[in-house]
């Protein structure tokens, strides 16, 4: 695929549904009461994975037309002994979310996945788990897949998150819907919230008030219908590039835009990026909106702190919009993207090197000094679909040809992406 020299962007587009909302309206709508409906579910190779989980665990899960998917629970008790692994494929989301509530199961189950997924991190699931009684094993004392879960009675815990993450402390949340005692979190920085959204309006007994947030045992949750917004991860893609690209316009038709996701619209105001936000609204709980984007002469902006949970996701992007800023941009406090579907400090730093960006990687983040007429280059996915895509749009803006290794790593999150670029190319 090839699209350097291209003149601009132009026009409107609709995306799919916001990954992290599709998980976990597939894992609640499983373990609750009744028949839920899932509009704009994102079928992406990751949310699939939560779904071929929950139907070994005889969940009966429809795919209809136009990306709807129906989901007849089972109960937060229902869910049946899998007799194979559960397979959660590249998917983070899908393991530490499923392993808090395969915390409260009365039976054992054990999970495996991809290569990328053998690597990362699982004791920050596995400790708080343990402490609420559930028994895990796995490589290196159950950091690391395949991981066995013996679930049972689990009590109430009071934890305090060592790092920001949605992740474990959804998986904590998912446990508790089992445990006999209160569970209460505490985050030092606030990550994505759609748990707690979602949770209540199954009917959990959940409280979320700034960091904190109290979860008491419910006998049932019950279905929903739930509208899943489009993804503001994959939406960050296409707003980088129509900023950078002279003359591009953009109308990103209803993106989520959940305060504790919306860190890249920050960014891009800091830097004199040049959008608006249209026809704002809550559905199922979540903001949503339009984003319409243009073109404008960026500044280099430092990111970090309590920004950084808030888009975690979307640094790929960022650095490679910063090599178009003027001046030097700092991204630091962002030491959790190493252990992200590839060291993600390393992949953009070598690639952004390779097409011949001022880049210093640093311990914990990066500096970027722009900026820089970017050239085309070999450029390694390491198998990352946020990567892949990054890079995708860097060779956008790259003289001469770039090639990416394992284009195909993009359908993990969005699968539309290229089809989507070439509508947009002008
Ligand atoms: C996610 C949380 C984040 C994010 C991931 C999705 C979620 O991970 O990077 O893509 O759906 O909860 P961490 O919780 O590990 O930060």
């Amino acid at each position: 695929m090839n699209f350097n020299n291209i003149s601009r962007l132009r026009g409107e587009v609709k995306l799919l549904g916001d990954k992290s909302i599709s998980h976990r309206a597939i894992m609640l709508s499983s373990i609750s009461n009744g028949n839920s409906y899932i509009e704009n579910f994102l079928m992406g190779k990751d949310c699939l994975s939560t779904v071929d989980c929950f139907r070994r665990m005889g969940v009966d899960i429809s795919i209809e037309k136009n990306n709807n998917v129906k989901v007849k629970g089972v109960g937060l008790r229902g869910l049946k002994s899998p007799y194979e692994y559960l397979d959660v494929g590249n998917s983070g989301t899908t393991i530490r979310l499923l392993m808090g509530i395969l915390a409260g199961q009365n039976f054992k189950s054990t999970l495996v996945g991809d290569k990328s997924i053998s690597k990362r991190p699982m004791n920050r699931v596995t400790n708080p788990l343990r402490d609420m009684g559930a028994i895990i094993q796995g490589r290196d004392d159950g950091n690391f897949t395949p991981i066995t879960i013996e679930g049972g009675s689990l009590r109430g815990i009071e934890y305090n998150m060592p790092v920001a993450s949605a992740q474990v402390k959804s998986a904590i949340i998912l446990a508790s819907l089992y445990a006999d005692s209160k569970t209460k979190i505490t985050e030092a920085s606030k990550s994505r919230n759609h748990t707690e959204i979602m949770l209540k309006a199954f009917g959990g007994d959940i409280k979320a008030d700034k960091n904190e947030i109290l979860i008491n045992k419910v006998e049932n949750l019950y279905s929903q219908d739930i509208y899943v917004p489009g993804d503001i991860s994959s939406a960050a893609f296409f707003m980088c590039a129509t900023s950078m690209i002279k003359g591009s316009e953009l109308l990103i038709k209803d993106v989520g835009l959940n305060p504790t996701r919306t860190g890249i619209l920050d960014v891009l105001e800091k830097m004199n990026g040049n959008f608006e936000i249209l026809n704002k609204r809550i559905i199922c709980g979540e903001e949503i909106g339009d984003i319409l984007v243009r073109y404008s002469k960026l500044k280099a902006v430092e990111i970090g702190g309590e920004l950084i949970p808030r888009l975690i996701d979307e640094i790929p992007i960022i650095a490679v919009l910063a090599t178009q800023c003027e001046g030097t941009t700092i991204i630091k406090d962002a030491n959790e993207l190493k252990v992200k579907e590839s060291n993600r400090i390393k992949s953009v730093v070598s690639n952004l090197k390779a097409m011949g960006a001022k880049i210093e990687e640093l311990e914990d983040g990066m500096i970027i000094k722009g900026p820089t007429k970017l050239k085309g280059a070999y450029i390694e996915s390491f198998d990352d679909h946020r990567i892949a895509m990054a890079f995708s749009v860097a060779s956008l803006i790259a003289d001469g040809s770039t090639h990416i290794d394992n284009l195909s790593c993009v359908n993990i999150s969005f699968p539309q992406f290229f089809d989507i670029l070439k509508s947009i190319i002008r």
